[in-house]
């Protein structure tokens, strides 16, 4: 029986679903019950009817779909694949700030730790930060936003509100710079630029349309543009590419993978369904305040 059939055979006898990120190596794509982006696996791992599930992301995403489950067994196959940006906050760091801010409210991106989600009023993904903040703060309220400060500063850019902003960053968009996306449209001149929020302000500045990685594929679906200049992970390629396989994607840079994404493949995926291995568990305590903080956003957006 080959690498496929086994997990295939596995996951039925577990009642077990496989919830894959837009950004995994395309074998582990390919066997997704569900893929997505933040917004729309955390929907998944609420919604789901199987006993266990199998996370290919990265761990404040599995932490995610556990605090949407905590009766559910969630695996990651890969213990080590982090974000980067999401250890550049600690709960102990945001109390001081809140110390510092007691009138603010806090918005947290999704991409932190479960700790921080704990402590946070409201969490956001790329997809509904804009939407959120409209929804859920008025005007004259002060939001503290970590950890992603170009997130932050790319929402504030939409909303009339004041934000107190944390100065964490993801290392893989911090690298797509405005010169890679004017190379590739001297290069493509029809092409249209779709980019990730968590790219720089000047680099976003450039783009047509600023997008989660769903965000992405729908807009590529959409659009009369034939041609796509991609500023976000390279591998979302590949997701495009399946969806619209009858428009070009050049991605704005080949040197920004995300390494940690790339830490699942289809051997820790079988190992992972073998032996249950590496669960998730968070503590009660912290499952129920983040629970608060995320299902508060899912029920805004
Ligand atoms: P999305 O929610 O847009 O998929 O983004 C997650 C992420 O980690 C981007 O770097
Ligand atoms: Fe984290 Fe950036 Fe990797 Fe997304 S691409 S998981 S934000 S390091």
């Amino acid at each position: 029986m080959n690498i496929i059939d086994k997990i295939k055979r596995l996951k039925k006898e577990k009642n077990a679903v496989i919830l894959v990120h837009n950004y995994q190596n395309p074998e582990v794509q390919d066997i997704a019950d569900f893929m997505g982006d933040s917004l729309g696996l955390s929907r998944k791992a609420a919604a789901t009817d199987a006993d266990i599930i199998i996370f290919c992301g990265v761990y404040f995403m599995a932490e995610t779909a556990k605090i949407l489950s905590p009766q559910k067994k969630v695996i990651i196959p890969d213990r080590q694949a982090g974000c980067p940006m999401a250890d550049m906050i600690t709960a102990k760091q945001l109390l001081e700030l809140k110390k510092k801010y007691p009138q603010a409210k806090v918005l947290t991106y999704v991409n932190s730790p479960a700790e921080v989600k704990a402590e946070s009023d409201l969490c956001c993904t790329s997809a509904n930060s804009v939407r959120v903040v409209k929804k859920a703060f008025g005007p004259d309220e002060e939001i503290i936003f970590v950890p992603d400060q170009f997130l932050a500063q790319y929402t504030a850019s939409q909303v009339n509100r004041k934000f107190i902003i944390w100065q964490g960053y993801c290392p893989t968009h911090a690298k797509i710079m405005p010169q890679d996306l004017k190379r590739q449209k001297e290069a493509h001149p029809d092409a249209k630029i779709m980019v990730h929020p968590e790219c720089r302000p000047e680099t976003i500045a450039l783009a047509d349309q600023a997008l989660s990685t769903s965000g992405m594929i729908k807009f590529a679906k959409e659009t009369t543009a034939k041609e796509i200049i991609v500023g976000t992970e390279p591998g979302m390629v590949y997701p495009l590419k399946k969806a619209v396989p009858d428009k070009t994607f050049y991605p704005a840079s080949t040197a920004t993978s995300c390494p940690d994404m790339k830490k699942i493949n289809l051997e820790k995926l079988l190992l992972a369904l073998e032996d249950l291995s590496y669960e998730v568990k968070i503590e009660e305590k912290i499952i129920s305040k983040a629970q608060a903080s995320i299902q508060k956003m899912l029920d805004l957006s």
